[in-house]
């Protein structure tokens, strides 16, 4: 493929990234979770091609696809390069995905040109970035990062099956999952193409951006109890309703969202029980998500929520349980990085622009371990985690030269 004119990159990379999307959990969307058929499916299919762009591949024990792209002299330090393959529910195309496939289109290039560079490249599809199947996220990456934790093997989806037992089912090794982190001496840094998910390079009229830092996260589990009873006998006054006092409290996590400094709070799942229209929910069980720039800010809403929600249990007579299911600090991405995104960006004649990520990503992982970076690209009315997720190929196109550009002049700092 030249790469002379036209949009032949940006075309084969939505070309694979629309065959991806033929990987779902239904026929209706794409719901891709991590160790389902489908995302077995879409491991195979990532192995291949990132097989015929001349990498060595294999799907490791967490059940991440890895390709390796050996450098001028076998054995390189590396630049690691990933995004996901696992999707939320009802998703995009483009979430994590396309960042995978122009992971692999620019090896493709490099291959085809008989090109070697001074570093290996390893190029990474992780799984379980979301957490959209097990109460537990980032599991792929901390694995190649190293900073796995074991405990999250025990964390079961919504059918009581297990991390553990659904890599076993997929053909991982729960037991190493925690033994094939890298070590910092083989890593150069670990970058990452992305959509943006947010409006803002669309705001601006630019079709990429460098990103600064990726907000800290914190999500929970919140369980009331309180009464079950017969709608039509238990009078206002009596009830302990599970349901109205978990509306009081998600009405209080906005308004708390609302009022901090950049934070965003968010319950996305709600469960109420028994579930039947004459009965009064005794059980509630909902999702909270707190995001914030600076983990100061970020911690403040927590404690506040926590706070308030205690305090409406107490008033309604209900009893609350609070597990913590995620914590993962704000990352931040290298001075040094980002001056060599910038650059590229320049060298396409793009305006370089910096932003941060509310979004979190993979990269979050590898902060410890190595310095990182990302490069965001434009997407449709800033939509995300929804299937109206848009991308055009001009910008997929010039995203994946920039991207490419970037690697073929990576200048390592270490
Ligand atoms: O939730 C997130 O920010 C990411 O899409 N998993
Ligand atoms: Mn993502
Ligand atoms: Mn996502």
């Amino acid at each position: 493929m030249s790469l002379s004119s036209g949009t032949q990159l940006g075309e084969a990379v939505l070309d694979r990234v629309t065959e991806l999307a033929s990987c779902s959990e239904s026929p209706e969307h794409l719901t891709r979770r991590y160790l389902t058929p489908a995302y077995k499916d879409a491991a195979a299919k990532v192995k291949a091609w990132m097989e015929e762009a001349g990498m060595s591949a294999e799907i490791d024990a967490a059940g991440n696809v890895v390709g390796r792209y050996e450098g001028e002299q076998p054995g390189a330090r590396a630049l690691l390069i990933g995004s996901h393959i696992d999707t939320v529910r009802d998703a995009g195309w483009y979430d994590g995905n396309l960042g995978v496939i122009a992971a692999i289109e620019c090896v493709g290039v490099l291959s085809r040109q008989g090109r070697r560079l001074p570093f290996a490249i390893e190029v990474f599809a992780f799984g379980n970035e979301e957490g959209s199947r097990f109460p537990t996220t980032l599991t792929g990456s901390r694995s190649v990062a190293g900073t796995f934790d074991p405990a999250c093997l025990d964390a079961v989806d919504d059918e009581g099956v297990s991390v553990r037992d659904a890599l076993v089912a997929f053909g991982g090794n729960p037991a190493r999952a925690g033994d094939i982190g890298r070590s910092p001496e083989d890593v150069h840094a670990y970058v990452e193409l992305h959509i943006e998910q947010g409006p803002v390079l669309e705001d601006r009229g630019l079709a990429v951006g460098t990103v600064t830092a990726i907000n800290g996260a914190s999500r929970f589990e919140l369980r009331l109890s309180g009464m079950a009873g017969h709608a039509g006998t238990v009078p206002m006054a009596l009830r302990r309703d599970a349901l109205v006092g978990a509306a009081l409290m998600i009405s209080a996590i906005e308004e708390i969202g609302r009022g901090g400094d950049s934070v965003v709070a968010t319950v996305g799942m709600i469960e109420a029980l028994p579930g039947s229209i004459n009965v009064v929910p005794g059980d509630v069980t909902f999702s909270l998500d707190v995001r914030a720039p600076d983990d100061g800010h970020r911690l403040a809403a927590v404690a506040a929520i926590k706070s308030r929600c205690r305090d409406i249990a107490d008033q309604r007579g209900l009893e609350l349980e609070i597990e913590q299911k995620h914590e993962a600090s704000h990352s931040i991405c290298s001075p040094w990085i980002m001056d060599q995104f910038d650059a590229a960006v320049a060298r396409h004649d793009i305006k370089p622009f910096r932003l941060p990520s509310g979004a979190g990503h993979d990269a979050m992982s590898f902060s410890e371990l190595c310095p990182i970076g990302m490069l965001f690209m434009r997407c449709g009315g800033g939509i995300s985690h929804n299937p109206e997720e848009n991308v055009t190929t001009e910008d997929t196109d010039v995203a994946t030269r920039i991207f490419l550009d970037f690697i073929e002049r990576f200048e390592p700092q270490d």
